[in-house]
Order: C-alpha cells, then structure tokens, then sequence
C-alpha cells in the first residue's frame, strides 16, 4: 500500500445502499477515506493488513450503524420569520389555499424575506440548518422563492451558500422564481414570468448562485405554460430542472417536469398513472413530502404502488419551509414516510440517501462505495430501521463531508 488512510472505521454494519443485500448491509464492517474520497468499504476481515498500519485514525464501532451521510434534497430553509399564526389559523378551519388567496401565505413569508438583511437571513437560517445537521444532514438543497424580486432572491441564494461556507455541509442551491405572484404583479402575471425568464434566472445563473431551477405549478401557483417558459430558459442555460408538481391538485405537471429530464417531480399526492409512466420513462425521481401532508392533515396518498410498479427512484425529504413543513429532521420525515405513507424503512433511508443523491443529479454520493465521496454518518443505533423508528432524540455520533468532521 502506497498511502496511508486518513480515517479507518472497524467492526461497524456498514448500510452501504449498494449491492443486492438489505440496506446494502455488510455485518463486521470496515470503512475507510483519504483525501475525501472512500478507500476500502467492505468486511473487517478483507482489509490488506492491520488496522493500526492501515490509517491515520482508527475507529472502533463495536458494532455501530454507519450510513451515506443523509441528503435532504427539498427545502425552503432560508426564510424570515415564520407562520405559526397560518398554522393556528388552520387548525381552526382555514385551509392553505384560502389563506394563500387572502394574501397570507408564500407572500408573507415574501414580506418578511424582503425586510430582512442579508445578515438578518443568516442568523435565521442557521440554525435550521445546524438541525438538519444535528440529525445526520450533509447535503442539503435550498431554494429560494421568498424574495420574489431580484434583489432579494439574490439575498437568499448568497445566504444559502455562504451557510455551505460557515457551516461545511454541501449545499445545492434552487432557484424558485416561480414560487408566487408577488403582490406588485397581481395585475400583470405575464410581466412576472417575463422578468424571472429574462432577468432573474440568467442573471443569478451568471453569477453562479443557481445549481437547478424550480416552478410551483398549481392552481394557487403557476400554469403549465407558466412553467414551461421558465423550463425552456433553464434548458437554454444548461441548468435541470424539478417542479413542485400534484400537490394539492392534478396539473399534469409531472409529465411536464419529465418531457425536460427532470431531476424531480416534488409532493406528488395528485400523481396520476400517465404521470408516473412518464416520469418513469425520463428517470424522474419522486421526491415524497411527508412533512407537508402531515402539516396540511392531507387525507389523499401519493400513489405509492403505481411508483413501485414502475420502479420511479422514491426520495424523501424534508420540505423545510415556514408554511406547509416547519420540519426540522430528515430522519423525521423518513419516520413519517413509512407511518403516514407506508413505506418501509428500507425505501425511506434508501429514499434520504441513493435516490436523494439522484434527486439532485450527483452522482459522487448517496452510498458507501470505494471512490464516492466520504460523506458519512455514524449513528448511536445498531439496525437501520432504528433510523426510522425513533422519534427524535440524538442518535447521530458523527458526520463527515468529504472526510472533514462535521457534526
Ligand atoms: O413545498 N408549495 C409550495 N412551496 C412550499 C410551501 C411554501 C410556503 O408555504 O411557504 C411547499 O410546500
Ligand atoms: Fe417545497
């Protein structure tokens, strides 16, 4: 052996989500990484030598869990203030489009992003973000689409990145033009979706603050032809794209989403057969948000089997966002997906880690294989499903993101 590894992990369960096992599960495992990159994953007994020779470091579990570092791969994290005033508002009867229609909403959360400074936002966020990563997060997406206005999407785009900067997790940022009619377009829809085709998104994507782009399509959203405009400028840009698709209606938009390549089609309660075929057909992934059903008491089920039957890539993510998922777990939410959605635990870690990755087009993570990058998690627990089956608490020991501790 030429180089020694920087960190080795001994006697872990290893759930690689590759191969042909459960979770892709090695008992008696070793992990090891240099140079941030996975050297050696696979039994304690096939390692090349003596640990103590083999690594730097040298870790023994004692027969702890070790998964891919967690990917949420759908949030709205950057956000001023928050609404718990709608979350009253709904209990008491008012459902999330009529107070959407009344002016509350996207738009209020549009207010307080407009006010606050880019340092204001930062204070807010971080510590959303340093939840995520409390519970095993090391990729992160956030979107934008509170701003609503140049200046201010550009606000949230920076603060998501600078989070990636001050915080070490991955971030990939969204660009959400198309979130919401801002209230000075109430008159003008056209005008709006103009100015986010032609000025927003290049402008940001020049600046290099816009990893992917993303509609609301939906009946208190975005039409079809709304987002298609916007998913041609982001085919002319080079950029992919996902949709906030069949959330609270059918709009067909999951078919839209896929006729472009999507990386995702998001929430999909509404998802129709056609839908699932083609998104099936385009390697769309189906990024599930229990977190929202659960925060909207939504009675519909997205259609689960059909996506099984047509084995579409199912992810699972948070939706972290001040209206519909004030959800601070990614671990969470995958204990909601299999409660309220009846996956198993399997599909939903599978779901917050190899499909996520997906989900967000990288290829370099999402599972335990020599040369993906070291972005690990070492839990508490010794069985997967444990993920799953506890209902908070601090079951994360450590994180690294690409060999660099995070939690
Ligand atoms: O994913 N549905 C659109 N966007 C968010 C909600 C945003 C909000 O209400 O602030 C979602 O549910
Ligand atoms: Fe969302």
């Amino acid at each position: 052996m030429t180089q020694r590894w920087d960190t080795l992990l001994v006697n872990a369960r290893l759930a690689t989500f590759a191969g042909s096992e459960p979770y892709g599960l090695i008992e008696h495992g070793a992990l090891a990484w240099a140079g941030g990159r996975i050297a050696f994953c696979g039994p304690v007994g096939d390692l090349p030598g003596r640990p103590m020779e083999l690594a730097e470091h040298v870790l023994d579990l004692d027969g702890g869990l070790v998964t891919p570092g967690l990917i949420d791969c759908h949030t709205h994290l950057v956000f001023a203030g928050n609404r718990a005033n709608e979350f009253d508002m709904r209990l008491k009867g008012a459902s999330y489009e009529a107070i959407a229609r009344a002016g509350g909403g996207i738009v209020s959360t549009v207010r307080a992003v407009r006010e606050a400074t880019e340092a204001r936002l930062f204070a807010q966020s971080a510590p959303r973000a340093r939840a995520l990563i409390a519970d095993g997060v090391t990729t992160v997406e956030i979107k934008s689409g509170y701003g609503l206005e140049l200046q201010a999407e550009r606000r949230m785009l920076r603060v998501a990145r600078e989070l990636g900067v001050q915080l070490g997790v991955c971030v990939r940022t969204t660009f959400i033009g198309l979130h919401a009619l801002p209230t000075e377009h109430k008159d003008d829809r056209p005008g709006y979706v103009d100015k986010v085709c032609d000025e927003m998104l290049p402008l940001l994507a020049a600046e290099g603050l816009v990893d992917a782009v993303d509609a609301f399509c939906e009946g208190i959203g975005f039409d079809r032809e709304e987002t298609r405009r916007v998913f041609e400028r982001a085919h002319a840009l080079g950029l992919p794209v996902k949709l906030h698709a069949e959330q609270l209606s059918d709009m067909d938009g999951a078919a839209l989403v896929a006729e472009y390549g999507g990386l995702s089609a998001d929430h999909l309660e509404h998802l129709s057969e056609s839908g699932v075929r083609a998104m099936a057909e385009a390697g769309t992934v189906a990024v599930l948000l229990p977190g929202a059903f659960y925060a909207l008491r939504e009675t519909k089920l997205p259609p689960l089997d059909a996506l099984r039957e047509h084995r579409v890539p199912i992810a699972i993510a948070t939706d972290l966002n001040p209206g519909t998922s004030p959800l601070l777990s990614l671990r969470m939410a995958a204990g909601m997906a299999c409660t309220l959605f009846r996956m198993t635990p399997e599909e939903a870690l599978a779901g917050i880690t190899v499909h996520a990755a997906r989900a967000l087009g990288l290829s370099d993570r999402g599972t335990l294989e020599p040369g993906k990058r070291a972005d690990i998690a070492v839990w508490n627990v010794q069985d997967p499903a444990e993920l799953c089956y506890w209902i908070g608490g601090p079951l994360l020991r450590q994180s690294h993101v690409a060999g660099r501790r995070l939690a």
